[in-house]
């Protein structure tokens, strides 16, 4: 199997420090990775650099076969989907869902024209309904709560059917209803062999969907642990990644873990 993402050695450093440092990794096509770490651990930062909007400061990141710094990112990008809160900021609050996961097909944030391929809105309809959107698509963006907005998201990243998908949080912020449904929804994702790769970052196990084979834990932008899900998402590890005692339990194909009580 081909390489999705291989980082070697990447650091990336601003201000004198390194956010992500000497990371490597390699994501294989249809493998499904959860990135575990506390705040400030370096998840997002090392999304960017899979995203290809960041360029490390030293190593080197190959992207889809091509390597940062020697590929034209304006042929890369469109292959990458990517769903983030920094995604959300920039797209227009009186556009409709629609139109939000519509205009992803053209690369852009804003429409520029009412006239799309009637097979880009089929398409658009089809991943908003896989979400569970079809009941919003007139709705305006800035209307949508937390995990309307989040659904819409990830519809929008699947638009330019990418071969890499990656998902920051997509559960921060929704109620237990939501994050369950989004949970579902994403582990059909994972368990779709015609899906892209995927690499989603998430703070908590429970939100790691069934079908996610591996995990990447990280702490002050070190790699502490990166490998198949049932040998790397121990207890021990996941202590040493948020710096706690605590212990992890797998409940049928999902985990939950918990501090031990303070003695
Ligand atoms: N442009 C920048 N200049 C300086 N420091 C930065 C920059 N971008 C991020 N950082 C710092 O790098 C560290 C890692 O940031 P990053 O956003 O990757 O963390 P994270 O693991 O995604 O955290 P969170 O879980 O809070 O989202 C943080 O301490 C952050 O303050
Ligand atoms: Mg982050």
């Amino acid at each position: 199997m081909s390489d999705v993402l291989e980082l070697v050695d990447v650091s990336v450093v601003r201000d004198g420090r390194a956010l992500v440092e000497d990371v490597s990794w390699s994501v294989k096509e249809g493998e499904r990775w959860a990135i575990l770490g506390p705040n400030g651990a370096g998840k997002t930062t090392l999304l960017n650099v899979a995203s290809s909007y960041l360029y490390p400061s030293s190593g080197t990141a190959r992207i889809l076969g091509d390597q940062l710094g020697k590929v034209d990112v304006f042929d890369l990008r469109p292959r990458i989907g990517m769903a983030g809160i920094a995604m959300a900021e920039k797209l227009p609050k009186r556009q409709t869902v629609l139109q939000t996961v519509l205009t992803a097909a053209y690369g852009m944030t804003a429409t520029w024209h009412e006239r799309y391929d009637a097979v880009d809105e089929d398409r658009a309809r089809a991943f908003l309904d896989r979400l569970g959107m079809t009941e919003y698509l007139d709705r305006t963006f800035g209307t949508l709560s937390e995990g309307e907005r989040k659904r819409t998201l990830i519809a929008r990243a699947m638009m330019t059917d990418p071969e890499l998908l990656l998902l920051d949080e997509p559960a921060a912020g929704l109620d237990l209803g939501g994050r369950e449904d989004l949970v579902r929804r994403l582990g059909r994702l994972a368990r779709d062999a015609y899906a892209p790769s995927m690499i989603m970052v998430t703070h908590h196990v429970e939100e790691i969907p069934p079908g996610f084979t591996h995990v990447l834990m990280i702490r002050q932008g070190k790699v502490l642990a990166a490998g198949p899900v049932e040998m790397e998402l121990t207890s021990r590890n996941l202590s040493h990644c948020f710096g706690l005692p605590l212990v992890v339990e797998r409940v049928g194909d999902r985990y939950t873990a918990q501090g031990l009580p303070l003695s």
